[in-house]
């Protein structure tokens, strides 16, 4: 396990990008973003999806780094896609076909593979660096939404205008967290993972 020299302090994240490339472009490309928004109805089932294979990855990034990094607590979860479910159901939907989270097991086994702090740090990688393709895709339920004017988007807009500066930052900190190579690529297996079950996830049926 050798350190990584001064002038490579900037590997982690440039590691992280080229070597999950082929997969961003595969989840950008090969899921149908016009039906899974496409109207409020399959966008409950988007939140639902979210809500299901999201939280325990919450939970994993919160188990490592929360009590010890304070920008944990303001990440964006699937807490704000709960929130804009429930708004969504109440609002447009109708309390018959609420559709909760807590209606399914959670999806802890999709990550038994996380063994310790590296994994949870390309997990986190994947799910700070999606915030800025959200962007694009709230502008996509927006415009496909007939009642777009109140639809519940805290998920999907992330940091708002702070979501490129916030990922700056976060790509800061996991080139200062992830030091060594084993490390380093650790963290790309992982991202790697996180991204296949990001596209299992929402290329499967509800
Ligand atoms: C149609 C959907 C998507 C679009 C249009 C999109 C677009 C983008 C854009 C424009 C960036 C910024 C690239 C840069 O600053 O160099 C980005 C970064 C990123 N996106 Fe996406 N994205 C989408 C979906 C996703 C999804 C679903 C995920 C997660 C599974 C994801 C993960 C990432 C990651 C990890 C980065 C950071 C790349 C880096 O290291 O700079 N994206 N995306």
């Amino acid at each position: 396990m050798s350190p990584l020299t001064e002038n490579n302090k900037s590997d982690a994240s440039s590691a992280l990008k080229s070597a999950t490339d082929d997969l961003h472009r595969q989840v950008e490309e090969s899921i149908d973003w016009r039906a899974n928004l496409g109207d409020l109805r399959a966008y409950q089932q988007f939140l639902t999806k979210i809500c299901y294979f999201i939280s325990p990855a919450d939970r994993i990034i919160e188990e490592y780094f929360g009590v010890l990094e304070s920008w944990v607590a303001s990440r964006r979860t699937a807490a704000w896609a709960q929130s804009d479910l429930g708004e969504l159901t109440a609002k447009y939907i109708g309390a018959a076909h609420i559709e909760s989270c807590d209606d399914q097991p959670p999806a802890d086994e999709l990550y038994r593979w996380v063994k310790g702090p590296a994994d949870a740090a390309g997990i986190l990688y994947v799910l700070e660096g999606s915030t800025m393709g959200s962007l694009f895709l709230c502008n996509l339920a927006c415009t496909n939404f007939d009642s777009s004017a109140d639809a519940p988007v805290k998920f999907l807009s992330a940091y708002g205008k702070g979501t490129a500066r916030r990922w700056q930052e976060t790509k800061l900190w996991l080139d200062r967290f992830l030091t060594t190579e084993d490390e380093v690529a650790t963290a790309v297996s992982a991202a790697r993972r996180m991204f296949q079950i990001y596209g299992g996830q929402l290329s499967s049926r509800a």
